[in-house]
């Protein structure tokens, strides 16, 4: 969502913050803000709206603010349109505090009125200035240091933060607090580091300490001391981030995006070698031994976006290989519907960032109810991956790009991989039956670069394509789940309306919307299902649609059927996701590129959705 760093040390502190928040832009933001502290003197605060670059003018790349103590925010607006007054960091008005935040405060309202009867005064619309001053409120009422203000502002705020705090009478200090917003503590020789994620600060530190929840911390030149809401010291060990800088970086690639999507056989591969001991699948260290496994009655998928596109996919193969009951659910509608869990089940939250707010209240909401939680996510240390009973990493490496890509496919491989678990532990495969699904899992890497290879076919294809109106896809079975993912991909990229389709369902309803012209893409690489798809994607052809056919090699036959077909290597149908879902992102990207749109940071999303 937004961006939050901070710096305290021996060096100037603004061009550390405004280059630790340019590495935090992926997260999508509206506004940003600096407040630079020279010693004890007056905080001095910078704010714009608009991109970084605004405020970067506006401090001479932060060379007119000078001090070794500072905090910077991006913003994703809230609570209170995108503007300079409303934009991070808040001040107290006598400047006894200074903040930023990244979260939703959710009883703001409550508390603005309380502040007002103690005649504070407001002059933004943003909850962020409400915690804030009631920081300043504690902190004055009690006559206490600016741990026990922020324990006392914590205990009564509900809601989501990572706070960044500087206290006037503290100076060449920061304090922190958290709960629930994504927060990292870097540190350094005499140095200490805050941001929302390790990008911000890999270029100064690998050494990182995880600020868990409710928890706040002290920064310093003499290092980082850790508090629970107590105010007793937690004491915390350091981790060593070896993420290549360069990683982070697009390693030569126009887009994110575009790398991401290369970087998939690597990390289907690393994924599924985490997974192995001795060449069989352990889930043993995750937590997750035979025993539990056999005594699972059932699995819901908890998720978003892609991620619940996963859990669909999932479905097909965990039942149709495990047999085992699996339901799939959107985390912001199972998080509100009361859901009735089987005690003995399991949920499966799916989450690339490990941040989702709706996904990480479906996991507590499951939690709460008792049940076993098993988190598939990609950043290590994140929410999800802190407060599951059990974590399967998926290891794509930091995912920058808006649009998932590696992200999704490693996903899908962990979701197969545990399925195959599950088969061969409840007795429903055997020993030959479970070493060909794995040998097939290890053929993804090759395949993927094969189809990557082949991908000017789709950008021709897109060009043609760019400035479509509406786009269809349509497919069943697993084919169905590949074209939800297919057409978000579309959608979040290259803004064209696009819609997916159980192909069976058109009949009802949908087809009446096909027109000469319109763009169907048919995906069918479920051998059963084949025929069945072929004939839907004539009803369409035959009311004008153009169509697009995405197949395996050796199904030349659409070519009868299609105006222009997609191959893709043949692998066991329900792996075939991971496979058909490579040209879809091509085309996704090669329809966005095409448009002139900003690829890696599509309008109004962010990386991580880490408000409701
Ligand atoms: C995918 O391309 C989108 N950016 C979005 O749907 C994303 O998958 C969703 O917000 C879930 O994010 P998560 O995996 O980090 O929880
Ligand atoms: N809720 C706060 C605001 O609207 C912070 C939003 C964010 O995380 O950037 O200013």
């Amino acid at each position: 969502m937004c961006g939050i760093v901070g710096y305290i040390g021996d060096k100037q502190a603004a061009p550390i913050l405004l280059e630790g928040l340019s590495k935090l832009e992926y997260r999508g933001y509206d506004s940003a803000g600096l407040a630079v502290r020279d010693g004890d003197k007056k905080v001095k605060v910078v704010k714009s709206k608009g991109r970084l670059s605004g405020l970067a003018e506006k401090t001479n790349d932060g060379k007119s603010l000078k001090g070794n103590c500072g905090i910077g925010h991006t913003r994703w607006a809230t609570h209170g349109e995108p503007s300079e007054t409303n934009a991070h960091p808040h001040v107290a008005d006598d400047g006894t505090v200074t903040a930023v935040h990244n979260g939703i405060i959710e009883n703001y309202q409550e508390l603005k009125e309380k502040l007002q009867r103690h005649d504070y005064n407001f002059y933004s619309q943003t909850d962020t200035e409400v915690v804030v001053k009631l920081i300043d409120y504690y902190y004055k009422k009690y006559q206490v240091g600016p741990i026990d203000a922020l324990a006392k502002t914590m205990v009564r705020v509900r809601g989501s933060y990572a706070l960044v705090v500087m206290f006037a009478d503290y100076p060449g200090e920061i304090y922190v607090a958290r709960k629930d917003s994504p927060m990292i503590i870097g540190v350094k020789d005499k140095e200490c580091f805050v941001a929302s994620d390790v990008p911000a600060i890999l270029n100064y530190t690998r050494d990182v300490i995880y600020i868990d929840n409710l928890e706040m911390a002290r920064l310093s030149t003499d290092g980082a001391v850790f508090y629970n809401l107590d105010g007793d010291v937690v004491p915390k060990e350091s981790s060593h981030i070896d993420w290549d800088a360069k990683a982070a970086e697009k390693g030569g690639f126009e887009h994110f995006m575009m790398k991401e999507i290369y970087e998939q056989p690597k990390a289907i591969e690393d994924t599924i070698n985490s997974a192995l001991n001795d060449g069989k699948i352990d889930l043993e260290a995750m937590g997750l031994k035979d025993d539990i496994i056999k005594d699972i009655s059932d699995i819901t998928i908890v998720a978003c976006g892609s991620a619940y596109h996963v859990g669909v996919a999932a479905q097909y193969v965990f039942e149709d290989i495990a047999r085992i009951p699996v339901r799939v659910e959107l985390a912001s509608e199972f998080r509100y519907r009361n859901p009735i869990l089987n005690e003995k089940g399991m949920v499966i939250v799916i989450s690339q960032s490990g941040e989702t707010a709706d996904t990480l209240a479906a996991l507590r909401e499951a939690k709460e109810m008792g049940i076993r939680t098993l988190a598939i996510v990609n950043v290590v240390g994140s929410s999800i991956a802190r407060e599951a009973d059990n974590v399967f990493y998926t290891l794509a490496g930091p995912e920058i790009s808006v649009a998932t890509t590696k992200g999704y496919t490693t996903q899908l491989v962990a979701s197969y991989l545990i399925a195959i678990q599950f088969a061969k532990v409840r007795g429903k495969i055997d020993d030959k039956q479970y070493d060909y699904y794995l040998s097939e899992l290890k053929t993804l890497p090759e395949k993927i670069n094969k189809i990557i290879d082949d991908k000017d076919r789709i950008q021709w294809f897109s060009a043609k394509f760019a400035n479509a109106k509406d786009v269809f896809f349509i497919g069943r079975g697993i084919d169905y789940a590949i074209c939800l993912e297919g057409s978000l991909k579309l959608k979040e990229i290259s803004y064209v309306h696009s819609e997916a389709y159980a192909a069976g369902e058109l009949k009802h309803g949908t087809i009446s919307l096909i027109e000469d012209g319109t763009l169907v893409i048919g995906v069918i690489t479920q051998p059963e299902l084949y025929e069945k798809t072929v004939s839907n994607m004539l009803e369409v052809k035959s009311r004008g649609a153009y169509l697009m056919g995405l197949t395996s090699y050796g199904h030349y036959e659409t070519e009868d059927t299609a105006n222009f077909t997609v191959y893709v290597p043949k692998i066991d149908e329900h792996f075939s996701a991971c496979l058909a879902v490579i040209p879809l992102q091509l085309l996704g990207y090669y329809f966005s590129v095409a448009r002139g749109n900003d690829v890696d940071k599509p309008r109004n999303l962010a990386k991580s959705v880490t408000v409701e």
